[in-house]
């Protein structure tokens, strides 16, 4: 066996590669009222573990649960590692990187979720994927479907951003926008996949997600010249980005390749702040999600559990920030390093600004830090209305060059 499974609650063991969700006994508690119980994680191998340990250079393949049986059909990774010149003399941390992920092939981070999703329902022979999205999830997923041939039934907020939409239904999936907001879509599709089978996809539901995800550790250990970073700064709605990031980590650790999860750090707008809580206070209500960061409102964290403990085992922290910060943000981004980056992905940029003193008291200036770019601003151009605007046009007329004021 290649992998199984484990309840990331109360620790029983499923041995067996089948479609499993999520424990039986500890998922029968939950009720929508606090943080879900039961989410399990995949355990690898012995031999897996061993066999990448002995490796000269790794890649996700080697941890994989359902590794790649063709990697050119649907590339994921290696992102660029941007080390920000001018934002690392901004802030003083001359080892700040940027992980650009929004220059994944649907331009955010959930390429990776999808793409073991996909190579997961290929292995089981299943045709049909089914998930509920903030956008981005849904936009992924719809493009792995369409490179591997699979049929993907989509649920979303109807409010989430045009763009995102669109570039679902250009890929071909069955979108079903819903009245209603993320985690009511989220149910819907839970429920379409009882009524008419197919492989859910939710985030964190579905273990494979956590799985696809943790490839962007692989990656930065192999970036990094192999060895794992001092802190992460994550943008976080379910928690899911942030719990396959540990899940790598702890993988690699495993493996002994590295010694330490690097300090993960949880970013939030204060305006969905549900993770923050759980990580500072223990607090695992659902909340009333309103931030502007459409991709980060989360009102009930399908991964808040594991997300939350995985903060502290790594012995980071929570940083949120108003709306207001991440906006402008996304203006430093752009400025300043010319990437143009969608407001959940600005998030975590505004809280590395926010917690810029925090960092060097803890870990020092020197800190090698990894701010992580999950989704590209193209998406979603609407977010900079009143902040940017295209200036009139002037008459075709050397007249008009001198009155330019620069
Ligand atoms: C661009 C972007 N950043 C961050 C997140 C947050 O990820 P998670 O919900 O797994 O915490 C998402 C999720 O949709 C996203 O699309």
């Amino acid at each position: 066996m290649r992998f199984h499974y484990k309840c990331s609650d109360c620790g029983k063991e499923f041995l067996t590669e089948d479609l499993m969700y999520q424990c039986p006994e500890c998922s029968r508690e939950n009720d929508g009222t606090h943080f879900p119980k039961g989410n399990l994680i995949v355990e690898l191998s012995e031999d897996v573990l061993k066999a990448a340990a002995a490796k000269e250079h790794v890649t996700p393949d080697d941890f994989y649960p359902y590794p790649s049986t063709d990697p050119e059909a649907y590339p994921i990774g290696v992102t660029p590692l941007m080390r920000p010149r001018r934002l690392q003399e901004k802030l003083g941390l001359p080892n700040l990187s940027l992980k650009l992920d929004s220059q994944l092939v649907s331009g955010s981070f959930k390429d990776r979720a999808s793409y073991e999703v996909a190579l997961q329902a290929k292995a089981l022979g299943e045709k049909r994927i089914v998930l509920a999205s903030t956008g981005n999830a849904g936009a992924a997923a719809s493009a792995v479907g369409a490179a591997m041939g699979l049929d993907i039934i989509l649920f979303v907020p109807a409010s989430a951003p045009v763009n995102k939409l669109m570039q679902s239904v250009l890929y071909g999936a069955h979108v079903v926008p819903v009245k209603g907001s993320y985690d009511d879509a989220f149910a819907l599709s839970i429920e379409y996949t009882k009524r008419h089978g197919g492989i859910n996809r939710n985030t964190a539901y579905n273990p494979m997600t956590i799985e696809g995800k943790k490839s962007i550790s692989i990656e930065l250990f192999e970036q990094m010249g192999r060895k794992a970073p001092d802190a992460v700064y994550v943008p976080v709605g379910d928690g899911c980005i942030i719990g396959g990031v540990a899940k790598g980590f702890s993988d690699l650790r495993k493996a002994g390749l590295i010694d330490r999860v690097p300090r993960l750090i949880a970013c939030q707008s204060e305006a969905s702040d549900a993770i923050s809580r759980a990580i500072n206070d223990g607090d695992t209500r659902a909340i009333r999600a309103t931030t502007r960061a459409d991709s980060i409102s989360v009102d009930l964290p399908a991964n808040g559990r594991m997300a939350a403990e995985a903060v502290k085992c790594s012995e980071g922290w929570a940083v949120t920030v108003p709306d207001e910060g991440i906006l402008d943000a996304q203006l430093t981004l752009t400025r300043y390093a010319g990437v143009l980056a969608e407001p959940a992905a600005a998030c975590a940029y505004a809280a590395l600004e926010r917690d810029r003193d925090n960092l060097v008291s803890r870990l020092g200036k020197d800190a090698e830090a990894v701010v992580l770019i999950t989704g590209t601003g193209f998406k979603d151009m609407k977010a900079f209305d009143g902040r940017a605007a295209i200036p009139e046009a002037i008459e075709n007329s050397v007249e008009e060059l001198d009155k330019l004021s620069f």
